[in-house]
């Protein structure tokens, strides 16, 4: 099979489904909120997660002031709250009211934990850099919330209660097929 090759990449979506989740940030009483889809794990000990942003996001705005940012993993049947809560910008909106979004009280931190999230860290700003047109912060998980539901015995997500939210590219959205998840035992 012909495998293409290209080498003036531009705009890449090669990588993707991700997962998207929601950011959450808040100083004083101004709060907002971001869809994205560039983020990681980066360290069980410390527990560090990183986000991709940039720098015209007015969450990232937040963040730099607050030094705190949530991370909020919606389902799903929430889709339409992800393209909605990523294609406006809170710095003239109030996201929050004019979605009618819903927040529980956050453990450790200020930022906004969305009711709709299965699971949500709270973070502690440690480290931003810039890399090409993003910046990557680096933040320490502080707390974890999580519906108790959504995880399995084997400390993985329950596909019969969650779907979780995949982000193809190009404004497309999927989800897993439960039937395809497949228990193999790593090693050779
Ligand atoms: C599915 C999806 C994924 C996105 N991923 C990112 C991302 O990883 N980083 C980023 O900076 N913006 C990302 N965006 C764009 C922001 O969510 C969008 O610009 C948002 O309106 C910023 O809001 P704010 O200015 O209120 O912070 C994404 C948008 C969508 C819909």
């Amino acid at each position: 099979m012909p495998k293409a090759v290209v080498e003036d990449i531009g705009k890449f979506n090669h990588h993707y489904p991700k997962v998207a989740v929601i950011v959450t940030a808040s100083v004083q009483d101004r709060m907002d909120a971001m869809t994205a889809a560039w983020h990681s794990s980066i360290s069980f000990t410390p527990p560090l997660y990183g986000v991709s942003m940039m720098p015209s996001r007015f969450t990232y705005r937040l963040i730099a002031e607050s030094k705190e940012f949530g991370i909020n993993f919606i389902p799903f049947e929430k889709a339409s709250l992800a393209a909605r809560v990523g294609g406006i910008s809170g710095q003239e909106t109030d996201k929050f009211q004019r979605l009618g979004i819903e927040t529980e009280k956050p453990a450790r931190t200020k930022v906004p934990v969305l009711k709709d999230a299965y699971v949500a860290y709270e973070c502690k700003l440690v480290d931003s850099k810039p890399y090409g047109d993003h910046i990557w912060i680096v933040g320490e998980i502080v707390a974890v919330r999580y519906l108790e539901e959504a995880l399995a015995g084997e400390g993985i997500l329950n596909l019969e209660r969650v779907k979780p939210l995949l982000y193809f590219g190009s404004d497309f959205y999927a989800t897993t097929d439960k039937n395809s998840l497949t228990f193999i035992k790593k090693g050779i």
